[in-house]
C-alpha cells in the first residue's frame, strides 16, 4: 500500500507559501491508518523501547496507538499547564517566539528506555526539545520517529539520536 496516497499536501496553510501534509486523511481511513502503525511499529521495535512518548497533540495521534501495538505504555509531553501534580518544563524556540513543553515529573524511572514520536518533523525543534525534556526527567532515549519527515528543513540534523520516519517529502 502506497500510504503517499492518502496524505494530501494543501497549498498556503497556515501562511501562504506553506505546503501543509494533511494527516487527516490518512486517519480515516482505517487500512491506511493501521498499515501506517504497523509499519512505524516494525521500525522502532529494533530500539528497544520500554515506553513510548508523544508531543501534544497530534503526536498523540501515533504514540498512542503504536504503544497498543507493541503492548507498552504511553507518556504525554503536553502544552503548558495541562498536566497535574509535579512537572517538569522546557522552553525551546520557535522561528518567531518561543514554546514550552511539559511532562509529569515521575512519568519515566530513570534509565527506562523512551523513544519519543510526532506526526510530523519540519525543523525538529519540537523534537529536539521533547528528547531534552525526557532526559531532564531520566530517560534514556535510544531514538525519535515520525510518520512524516520534510526533509528540505533538515530537522533530524538537530536530533543526536537515530530518527525514523516512514514518509519524507523533499
Ligand atoms: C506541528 C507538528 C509537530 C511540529 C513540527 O505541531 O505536529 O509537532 O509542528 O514542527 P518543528 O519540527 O518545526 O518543530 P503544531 O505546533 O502545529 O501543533 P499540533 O500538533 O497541536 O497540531
Ligand atoms: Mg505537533
Amino acid at each position: 500500500m502506497d500510504l503517499r496516497e492518502h496524505v494530501r499536501g494543501i497549498p498556503d496553510f497556515p501562511k501562504p507559501g506553506i505546503l501543509f501534509y494533511d494527516i487527516s486523511t490518512l486517519l480515516r481511513h482505517g487500512p491506511a491508518w493501521r498499515t501506517a502503525m504497523a509499519r512505524l511499529a516494525a521500525l522502532i521495535a529494533p530500539y528497544r523501547p520500554d515506553l513510548l512518548a508523544g508531543i501534544e497533540s497530534r503526536g498523540f495521534l501515533v504514540a498512542a496507538p503504536l504503544a497498543l501495538e507493541l503492548g507498552l505504555g504511553f507518556v504525554m509531553l503536553r502544552k503548558p499547564r495541562k498536566l497535574p501534580g509535579l512537572t517538569l518544563g522546557l522552553n525551546y524556540a520557535l522561528e518567531y517566539g518561543t514554546d514550552r513543553i511539559e511532562m509529569q515529573a515521575d512519568a519515566v524511572q530513570p534509565g527506562q528506555r523512551v523513544i519519543l514520536l510526532d506526526d510530523l518533523l519540519a525543523t525538529g525543534g519540537t523534537m529536539a526539545a521533547g528528547i531534552a525534556l525526557l532526559r531532564q526527567a531520566g530517560a534514556e532515549v535510544p531514538a525519535a520517529a515520525a510518520l512524516i519527515e520534510l526533509t528540505f528543513l533538515g530537522g533530524r540534523q538537530r536530533l543526536d539520536v537515530p530518527f525514523e520516519s516512514l514518509l519524507a517529502y523533499e
